[in-house]
């Protein structure tokens, strides 16, 4: 949905006296392609009247000077300024497509338009005024290096988010993940404990130490690292765990983290997919030793590029400082007793983020009204299988991902060709590590590598708005029933 500027409203307003050229004249200059006629005196709504109203008037025998109170028209629907955006949203239809927002007197104060996007993407950001204007204070002060309140702001408000001591603002979600690593001490001849089914980059990390990963089966139910798998791919190697909260589902943390302890290992959550999900009540990121977060551009929030690490452990958070820039020591400029890395986060990026956490939760409660409304329609679709939630997580859908279940109708692959020509975006999951041309273990994960070739993430943005959902869900129901009633 769209909204259009307050101060134009009056541009489009004319009295029931006006004729249909007077209204053809308004329409012409407007940009909604229609008229609102207000009460000469009160200024109170009286009516709408589009482009089409008028066609189909003057193709009925009316001409330039007929009075538009004698066009007909279709009953308009209104809104009350104290309806929810979402309310307003329910209200169009394929006829509905402007509602004019009136107050307790009847005045137009906003005008609510149907925004049709042919092409609906995966995953998009949400900015706003908020990131502009500290973006633009950054550039108005200077300050827009690694340094400037907003990466400590950034961090101190993150670290708060997240309930844990420290956050340090990083370059983006892998130098997180290099550097929780690097802290840890892990080295060359380690390993490292990592599912199969996630992004590249968490297993990358790994290998950028001189450690290996090693890669460990998915459980059906949350499509995460397999808890009762960990034990056996333990070495005297072994170092570390890395469960991923993929897609925005947290792993199942208690018996990863008993595990751990009894073999006096590590763990990092890679939480770079979850901002804000929940496991058992506690926001992930800040459950194992050290927790890291991307703010990529498609990410839940944002920063363009960036990271942060988050963790309870003031000894982590300085090593991690550390290394972080260019393994310098803080008392002592220039004077590197560690091979460090620039992996800061700027004071423009750490702006956009300040912003982001500030409006985390309303970016985040989108997506799950999202999620639910996806859920109501893709739920009773035959061969669609809805993404996980475990009873006892907060899942944020990162990306609203689906299973496609063959047998039944379409495959996956057919599926997003379909979807694609039709303007709407999907992704493959991530194909598994093991598999991967750079590490190609030969192992055999089967739910690994079958979630992998079943999957499928659709668009899921917090601006994504509510037709647009159900857009999706009748091109697969669609879809989905043509394939079946052809076989
Ligand atoms: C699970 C996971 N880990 C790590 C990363 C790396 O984050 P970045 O792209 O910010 O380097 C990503 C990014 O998509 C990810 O999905």
């Amino acid at each position: 949905m769209r909204k259009i500027d307050r101060k134009k409203i009056d541009e489009i307003c004319i009295s029931p006296a006006s004729t249909i050229r007077q209204a053809m004249e308004v329409v012409d200059r407007g940009e909604i392609g229609a008229v609102f006629i207000v009460d000469d005196q009160t200024r109170s709504f009286l009516g709408l009247i589009t482009d089409g109203d008028i066609r189909r008037a003057i193709l009925k025998g009316g001409n330039l000077d007929t009075e538009i109170e004698l066009v007909e028209r279709p009953r308009t629907k209104t809104a009350t300024e104290v309806m929810k955006t979402e309310e307003i949203s329910e209200m169009f239809d394929g006829k509905v497509r402007i509602i004019p927002v009136l107050d307790l007197e009847n005045k137009i104060v906003d005008i609510a338009l149907y925004d049709q996007r042919i092409h609906l993407p995966v995953a998009e950001p949400s900015l706003g005024e908020k990131e502009l204007s500290y973006v633009s204070d950054c550039i108005i002060s200077n300050w827009i290096s690694s340094t400037g309140k907003y990466v400590n702001k950034f961090e101190s408000l993150f670290a708060d988010y997240c309930g844990s001591r420290y956050a340090v603002a990083t370059s983006n979600g892998t130098s997180a993940l290099h550097l929780a690593l690097l802290a840890l001490g892990i080295h060359q001849g380690d390993e490292v404990i990592v599912p199969s089914l996630t992004f590249i980059a968490t297993a990358n990390a790994v290998t950028y130490t001189g450690a290996k990963p090693v890669f460990v089966d998915s459980e059906p139910e949350t499509w995460n690292i397999d808890p009762n798998l960990i034990e056996e791919a333990i070495s005297p190697k072994t170092k570390a765990i890395i469960p991923v909260h993929l897609y925005g589902h947290p792993a199942d943390m208690d018996p990863i983290l008993e595990i751990a302890r009894s073999h006096n290992l590590a763990v990092i959550e890679d939480a770079a997919e979850a901002h804000g999900a929940e496991y058992k009540g506690k926001k992930v990121g800040g459950i194992g030793d050290i927790g890291i977060f991307s703010f990529y551009g498609n990410k839940i929030i944002t920063t363009g590029e960036g990271g942060m690490i988050v963790t309870n452990n003031s000894d982590f958070a300085e090593r991690i400082k550390l290394f972080r820039n260019h393994g310098m020591l803080p008392s002592k400029r220039y004077w590197h007793p560690v091979l460090g890395y620039n992996y800061r986060l700027t004071n423009i990026q750490a702006a956009i983020g300040v912003a982001q956490v500030e409006r985390v939760e309303s970016i985040i409660k989108a997506k799950l009204d999202i999620a639910d409304r996806y859920e109501k329609q893709l739920g009773c679709v035959k061969g669609i299988i809805c993404p996980p939630k475990a009873k006892w997580a907060k899942n944020v859908y990162w990306l609203y991902s689906i299973l496609v279940e063959e047998e039944y109708g379409i495959s996956r692959d057919e599926l997003i060709k379909e979807l694609s020509s039709m303007g709407i975006d999907t992704r493959p999951l991530f194909p598994p590590i093991h598999m991967q041309p750079i590490y190609n273990t030969g192992q055999n994960l089967e739910v690994a590598g079958g979630l992998a070739s079943r999957g499928l993430s659709l668009p899921g943005s917090s601006g994504l708005q509510y037709h647009e959902v159900d857009r999706v869900c009748r091109a697969i129901s669609t879809i989905q029933n043509r394939v079946i009633n052809t076989r």
